[in-house]
């Protein structure tokens, strides 16, 4: 709900007011964004006005006429340069005449029933009500319109600006922010989710005390050493209580977050476009765009907030026949064979996956051009004759009479010098001409700022999607960018490469989602260099990372679903040791943790012995049961000593909870299962799938229950561990949600002294799942 009080707006939802006003000096005033405030008319909201009476200090006086007003120290919706407000600014230009002092003054403001789009960048969908605001600085003749959109039921604000150069002289644009909020007071935690190549998502966590503190990318893409998405929260918030902001951005390329706590004590967030390497050129009558900030708040901790984030996500991110739609479980190919495929390795290797229930091959990297290594044929996208003798469109038939869909791997963006689009198009790359060029995995980056780059990979890529049976893709970007610079840009606008690049993105993107809307799309970039709303737009799943080991996942995804849905978390269960950290998780494990979100496997199938494949093949029918529940149901995060999960239905009858452990730690064997989300006063079975151990878990201590001596590992040992299996605990539990709620004493872990079906065999990187179902009456 948008409503306008005189001078000042009010911007609701659910829970969560945003309040601005029009000063007196006509900037425009930020007044509240937080919990949701009961106003109805001017008089409300007089008490959120800071009651200015003199300027402080050595600031500068806005004007004569207002010597109370220091804009240094107001809290504003728009920081410029030049007018006394000296923190981090949402806008910076420079005019002809050099300066770049700007005043940016209320002209008039409208309440849209209909969102105003963005030509070039995507946006969230299915909104309620737009406040459009236009302010101008008239000094120069430019205009600068804030959106503002209400998402009620979300608790969820969206924030953009748009730029518009009515003078007849050039400026040159060197920042436009997305979104600035100006708070009274510091006291906040900022949150940031900073990595690398396999490792993304670590959670660092800023008291926020002075100076400016920036998160921010600059690979080209949103990246994985410094996710868009942050929060802002007090010291005191928790999981289940406390306020927090959830911050975001839909844009895809280099991104921008500050926090600058002023001399006085205040604190200003903005967020938007990189402004390092940005400079934008807008003649007369030109305009530019920034992408849209969503801005989330609850006052019911983190799990709440992220909660807000995902339906959002799910519903106003995501889009096309994909939304709300069960994702299939898929092999992959990489893993298991990396370079080296052919016909009749892919053939057997669904075959075992058809066995195992699978539902879509997916062909990775390797079955193009010359494709035996990294350094050659990106760009040649014709199937390679020598692994694919019969074609493509065979290969995919047969995998169709397997009764399996098909996939297949590519990475448009890019291309090799060894390859015959390079040879034909030198011209097409992102690179300095005549210069040595700086190249990642022997590969360059096309040039998305040409127009006929981007019409050439729409053809290239329809052409490839329409020669066979292809039901998904997953889309590769394996660089950052190094020798930024467009050959098809002229030289005054060499500062806008990063961002037409994302906007040549985005349209070959819409070209293709549109012409293909049932191809389901997973975004990659060497895993999770790309994680972000600007891709979701168009692709409904992203694969999260190249680590694939279950105990960096547990951190990863429970990282990511702070600002994202399980729906669009792609997680494979692979083999081991693990290719990435050598390190040996149980197979239970590494489905436990893969199971939420988007299931799939990345393993050599044909290769694995009978039990292997005997237990995958009731993981996958577990999952099917539950697959809603795990892509689509409300996720909850739990505090506790170990990674402690829990996803629960909408109608909250079925949840699965996730009980991981780290390292033993001795003495330490009476754990809980912590469930959420649960009807507090209703019935419900809590149990496990009880297990059976093979005996040679437990070594040589298979010598204190034999009546011989059986020395470890010897045939011996391997006889009777065919025939003897250890029995696994049994959870067997029928009780109210608020005593699951309060947390399950679990059967106790072992621990030195004896086994039996009553002791938990829960060993480094053990970890268990539990469900949840609610019953009519008390059994
Ligand atoms: C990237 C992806 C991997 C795989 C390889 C193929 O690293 O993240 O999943 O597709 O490329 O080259």
């Amino acid at each position: 709900m948008i409503r306008q009080y005189d001078q000042c707006f009010v911007l609701e939802t659910a829970h969560s007011s945003y309040i601005l006003r029009i000063l007196p000096t006509k900037q425009l005033e930020h007044l509240y964004y937080g919990k949701k405030l009961t106003i109805t008319s001017c008089r409300d909201i007089v008490p959120l006005i800071e009651q200015h009476a003199f300027a402080p200090g050595n600031t500068n006086i806005y004007d004569e006429e207002h010597p109370e007003y220091s804009l240094e120290d107001m809290r504003l919706e728009v920081g410029t340069i030049g007018k006394g407000d000296i923190r981090v600014p949402f806008v910076e230009i420079i005019h002809d005449d050099g300066s770049s002092t700007n005043d940016f003054l209320y002209h008039d403001a409208k309440i849209n029933t209909t969102r105003t789009p963005i030509n070039t960048l995507p946006y969230a969908i299915n909104n309620q009500e737009e406040l459009e605001i236009t302010l101008v600085d008239e000094a120069y003749d430019v205009t600068l319109k804030l959106y503002y959109n209400v998402y009620d039921k979300y608790d969820m604000i969206t924030r953009r600006a748009v730029l518009i150069n009515n003078n007849k002289n050039a400026i040159r644009l060197n920042r436009l922010m997305s979104t600035q909020l100006d708070f009274s007071t510091h006291d906040f935690v900022l949150t940031t989710f900073n990595g690398s190549w396999t490792d993304e998502m670590n959670r660092h966590d800023y008291v926020v005390e002075s100076g400016l503190h920036i998160n921010a990318s600059f690979t080209g893409s949103s990246s994985s050493r410094a996710n868009p998405f942050v929060m802002l929260s007090n010291k005191h918030t928790s999981e289940d209580a406390g306020e927090v902001y959830g911050l975001n951005l839909i844009y895809s390329g280099n991104h921008y977050e500050a926090v600058e706590v002023s001399s006085y004590g205040k604190m200003r967030f903005v967020s938007g476009i990189n402004p390092q390497n940005f400079s934008f050129l807008l003649a007369q009558g030109e305009q530019f765009e920034s992408p849209e900030a969503v801005m989330c708040y609850s006052d019911r901790g983190f799990n709440d907030m992220s909660q807000h984030m995902h339906k959002f996500i799910n519903d106003c991110i995501v889009r096309g026949s994909w939304q709300h739609q069960e994702r299939p479980i898929l092999l992959n190919s990489w893993e298991a064979n990396y370079f080296k495929i052919n016909e009749q390795k892919l053939i057997k290797q669904a075959k075992a996956a058809k066995k195992a229930g699978i539902e879509l091959f997916v062909m990775d990297d390797g079955w193009f051009g010359k494709r035996d290594n990294d350094q050659s044929s990106l760009g040649d996208w014709q199937y390679d004759p020598k692994k694919l003798p019969h074609g493509l469109k065979h290969l995919v038939d047969k995998i169709n009479e397997i009764g399996l869909d098909f996939g297949i791997w590519v990475e448009p963006e890019m291309v090799n010098v060894d390859s015959n689009l390079y040879r034909s198009h030198p011209n097409w790359t992102i690179a300095i001409p005549g210069h040595g060029q700086s190249e990642g995995r022997h590969q360059r980056i096309l040039d998305l700022c040409n127009p006929e780059v981007v019409d050439y990979l729409t053809k290239v890529m329809s052409e490839l999607f329409e020669s066979a049976n292809i039901k998904y893709v997953k889309w590769d970007m394996n660089r950052t960018f190094s020798d930024i610079y467009s050959p098809y840009l002229p030289s005054d606008k060499q500062q806008e490469v990063f961002h037409r690049y994302i906007i040549g993105l985005y349209k070959l993107l819409d070209n293709l989602t549109k012409a293909f809307p049932d191809i389901l799309f997973e975004g990659c970039a060497s895993g999770g260099n790309r994680f972000d709303l600007g891709m979701l737009c168009f692709m409904p799943q992203i694969w999260a990372s190249d680590n694939t080991d279950a105990l960096c996942r547990a951190r990863i995804q429970k990282n990511y679903s702070y600002g994202y849905p399980l729906s669009v978390i792609s997680n494979h269960v692979s083999s081991t040791p693990n290719h990435q950290t050598l390190r040996t998780t149980p197979l239970d494990t590494r489905y436990n943790v893969a199971c939420f979100g988007i299931l799939g496997y990345e393993i050599n199938l044909a290769d694995l012995s009978n039990e292997a494949l005997e237990e995958i093949t009731k993981q996958i029918a577990a999952y099917k049961v539950h697959r809603k529940t795990f892509q689509f149901g409300t996720f909850y995060r739990v505090n506790q000593v170990l990674h402690n999960w829990c996803v629960v239905n909408d109608d909250q009858k079925d949840a699965i909870g996730m009980l991981l452990q780290e390292l033993v730690l001795p003495h330490h064997q009476y754990h809980q299962f912590i469930a959420r989300g649960l009807k507090e006063d209703s019935h419900y079975h809590f149990f496990n799938e009880a297990k059976q151990y093979n005996v040679k878990l437990f070594g040589d201590l298979i010598n204190t229950a034999s009546p011989v001596h059986i020395k470890q590992d010897s045939l011996a040992h391997q006889v009777v561990a065919k025939f003897v299996k250890m029995p696994g605990e049994v959870e067997d539990i029928h009780t109210t949600g608020s005593v699951l709620m309060q947390g399950v004493g679990l059967k106790q872990a072992f621990s030195a002294n004896g086994y039996n079906e009553n002791v938990r065999y829960f060993q480094d990187f053990a970890s268990r799942l539990y469900f949840i179902e609610e019953e009519s009456e008390m059994k």
